[in-house]
């Protein structure tokens, strides 16, 4: 809760405004961002061209070397309406993009310097403008990632990572960094139309336990709220949400588990997002060819539906601008399951109890989704509280045979075809 909330009785009411008050278009945002379910995230920078993933930078190069690389990026085959009908195609219904990653390269025309796809390399194209304007025409919704961190740049004070990148860390200068940083969002959220949000990143390069560093993000996120009133605010900053925040992220994890070491934060009552790799890495590796394949990719999806999260599935283009075929075959795949089957997933919400072994449940108004992802089991037994009038398999609409025992509906199940997921729906 905002602490102004709570001392609401106590304090006078300029204290209250520190308390975020969503607009009703934000209010808009995140309806509609809940009932999308799946987006795709694209990691894309000069740090494709050395084919091992976004953080290269960090390990070994100097910043004026890897610099170097801009000018000799061309990405000749980049093409914004294909990615944007491969994304459409695959059943997603938003794009994340980067548009400054930690290795501080703008992937957007900026007025702030000459490190940015318009003025630092020969291809001198837009291609976040591009990208927002193809976008906009077919109907897929914007969200941009903004790294909070730099490591590039003197007057970002040094954190964590990217240590070695041969910055002058005597000339760190919050203020002039704010401000940079600040310039861009308005850059950002001026020029390329409808953002439905920005997506930060690099909180986490500050250890809050060692030393508390001030991130400025009440101001920060007053400023996106003000030049677009309908534009959210994630920060994957692996907490649970602060103030001014409209969007709960989860990385590599679905809400509640982590397995992978950056989860396991209490579960808020915003909308859920969890971004995931479909290889094992963001940006584009040429080495990674182990991509998960499209059953397992729709599973998770589904699982994070019965969550009630979305999932942010990632890909990381090639340095030429083509999206790896690898992952444009898994887009076909969940495409053709999305288009039998997303009514099931669209505009759902978490069902009424957690995932159990046979799977998990989606619910949309008064229709009960069970996805089955065990194809061994053979019946399923419902918590006592959830009442059914009737089931029926969702693919042909045949009746399955529904008996009691005590309180419980027992749903019966014939053989389970080999399916990704098995698709029970039920009347409440
Ligand atoms: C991490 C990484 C970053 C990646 C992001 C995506 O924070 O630093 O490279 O962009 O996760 O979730």
């Amino acid at each position: 809760m905002c602490a102004a909330a709570f001392a609401a009785l106590l304090l006078p009411a300029s204290a209250q405004q520190a308390c975020y008050v969503p607009t009703p278009e934000v209010l808009e945002s995140r309806r509609e961002f809940a009932s999308d379910r799946f987006g795709v995230f694209i990691h894309w920078g000069i740090y494709s061209m050395f084919g091992q993933g976004e953080w290269y930078l960090n390990y070994g190069p100097t910043a004026e070397e890897y610099m170097k690389a801009a000018r000799g990026f061309y990405p000749a085959d980049f093409d914004a309406s294909a990615w944007v009908s491969a994304v459409k195609d695959a059943g997603a219904r938003y794009i994340c993009i980067t548009t400054r990653h930690h290795d501080g390269f703008s992937m957007f025309d900026t007025a702030e310097n000459d490190y940015n796809i318009v003025d630092g390399t020969p291809f001198r194209r837009d291609i976040l403008k591009e990208l927002a304007d193809e976008c906009h025409r077919q109907g897929i919704a914007l969200h941009l990632y903004y790294s909070h961190l730099d490591w590039v740049r003197d007057d970002y004070p040094q954190g964590r990572t990217g240590r070695d990148t041969g910055r002058d860390a005597t000339k760190a200068d919050w203020e002039s960094y704010y401000g940079f940083m600040n310039r861009q969002l308005t850059e950002l959220l001026t020029n390329y139309g409808p953002i439905r949000a920005v997506w930060f990143d690099g909180w986490w390069d500050h250890d809050e336990d060692a030393e508390p560093f001030d991130w400025h993000l009440d101001e920060q996120y007053a400023l996106v709220h003000s030049l677009q009133p309908g534009c959210m605010v994630a920060n994957n900053h692996h907490q649970t949400p602060f103030e001014g925040e409209d969007i709960q992220i989860f990385e590599r994890d679905l809400p509640g588990e982590n397995n992978a070491g950056l989860s396991g934060q209490a579960i808020s009552r915003l909308p859920l997002e969890t971004c995931n790799t479909m290889n094992g890495m963001w940006g584009y590796k040429i080495k990674d060819q182990n991509y998960k394949d499209s059953r397992t990719l729709i599973r998770y999806l589904v699982r994070a539906a019965g969550m009630g999260a979305n999932l942010l599935l990632n890909v990381g283009p090639q340095p030429n601008g083509e999206i790896p075929a690898a992952a444009l075959s898994r887009f076909k795949e969940i495409g053709e399951w999305m288009r039998a089957n997303g009514e099931t997933v669209y505009g759902t919400v978490a069902g009424p109890f957690p995932a159990q072994s046979w799977g998990t449940s989606t619910r949309k108004d008064d229709r009960l989704f069970l996805h089955v992802m065990t194809p061994e089991t053979d019946a399923i037994l419902l918590p006592a509280d959830v009442k059914i009038k009737n089931a029926r398999e969702f693919s042909t609409g045949r009746g399955l045979r529904v008996s009691r025992a005590g309180d419980h509906a027992v749903v019966h199940l014939d053989t389970i075809p080999d399916v990704t997921d098995y698709i029970v729906e039920c009347a409440l």
